[in-house]
């Protein structure tokens, strides 16, 4: 069985440690927000709803020992938690949806007290745990739908259970059509530069005994000429309104080239990735990281010193390459014209 990649344990936020992956299997504790919010922005913790429920905690953890007694003080200690937390990663949109929950929370008990609104908050975080595991049941519900037996699936970065406090979008699709008695194999890309697929996805899909196949991630397009793959299948971690979506950096290669070989190409995401407020991708947040994860492979200089690089760990795929998004909330298909895809018009 899987570990949790989550827990909340003994008043802390135990978070399985996925920078060890897949050598050790290790915890760490988070005690208060700063702990939460290195961890996020050191990947310990990743994959946009995992993000969220840790986040969510973190916020808590924010005013656990708070001993303000009037409410406007509790909520600057809120709000300086809050902020730290927000600028951890920016294109998760979980990250942000989960710390609008907890914040709705916070303005909607204001006459209640100190103590029943740690409670309220705590609860809240609690939800937005239990709530992911559900939804991921019932992502892996709709997608399997689109599986059939003996399909060969190239999926992306990790989509997984340790994406998330469930069993995953994109791989708790292929768990649930592996569960419904489907045969699949599985295509992974390694995922550079922060090896999601070599060093995680593998490993979890390993563990869940799907047959997975690990692969650079140049070889994609040889497979699908090879007609070796039957669909893509990603996750997502913030999606448009008209069903533009970032993911991990070379998504958009696989998408295009899925529509020169006429593969299905499918989103799994929790209806909460969408960002209502984004009419479309162009105006997604791309996160960029340090040089070292391109210069860098296991702590080991792989190109010359003071070499130029350009690192941004997120790309944006047009909704004219995504054939379904699929949510907790059923299967949508992005409209031709990009108006709003929420509109199931087709
Ligand atoms: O940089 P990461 O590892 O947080 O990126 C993760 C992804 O790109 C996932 O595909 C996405 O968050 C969906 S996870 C269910």
């Amino acid at each position: 069985m899987l570990p949790k990649t989550l827990e909340w344990k003994d008043d802390r936020l135990h978070i399985l440690d996925q920078t060890e992956l897949p050598y050790r299997v290790e915890f760490i504790q988070c005690r208060n927000y700063q702990d939460v919010a290195e961890a996020i922005r050191k990947m310990k913790v990743r994959g946009a709803p995992a993000i969220g429920v840790a986040a969510a905690f973190g916020l808590y953890l924010g005013i656990a020992n708070s001993q303000e007694k009037s409410y406007d003080e509790f909520l600057m200690e809120f709000t300086r938690a809050e902020r730290e937390l927000s600028q951890t990663r920016p294109t998760a949109r979980n990250l942000f949806w989960a710390l609008e929950r907890m914040r709705n929370v916070v303005e909607k008990t204001r006459s209640r007290s100190i103590k029943m609104l740690k409670e309220l908050l705590l609860k809240e975080a609690k939800a937005i745990l239990k709530e992911d595991q559900d939804l991921c049941q019932k992502i892996g519900e709709n997608g399997a739908a689109l599986i059939e037996d003996g399909d060969k699936i190239l999926t992306h970065c990790n989509a997984g259970s340790l994406a998330t406090a469930g069993i995953g979008t994109a791989l708790g699709v292929i768990y649930t059509a592996k569960g419904e008695g489907k045969k699949v194999r599985v295509y992974a890309d390694e995922t550079r530069p922060a090896l999601q697929g070599a060093r995680l996805t593998v490993w979890e899909l390993t563990q869940g005994g799907v047959d997975v196949t690990l692969i650079c991630d140049s070889v994609a397009g040889l497979l699908m000429r090879k007609k070796m793959i039957d669909l893509v299948l990603v996750g997502a971690d913030r999606i448009a309104a008209n069903g533009d979506f970032a993911n991990k950096i070379g998504t958009y290669n696989l998408a295009v080239l899925a529509k020169a070989h006429g593969i299905p190409f499918y989103v799994a995401a929790p209806y909460s990735t969408i960002d209502h407020s984004l009419k479309s991708g162009e105006d997604i947040q791309i996160e960029e990281r340090e040089k070292d994860e391109v210069t860098h492979l296991s702590g080991q200089r792989i190109a010359p010193n003071g070499v130029k690089v350009y690192n941004p760990v997120f790309d944006v795929t047009p909704h004219q390459y995504v054939d379904r998004i699929i949510t907790d909330q059923g299967l949508f298909k992005p409209s031709a014209k990009g108006k709003n895809f929420l509109d199931r018009g087709e």
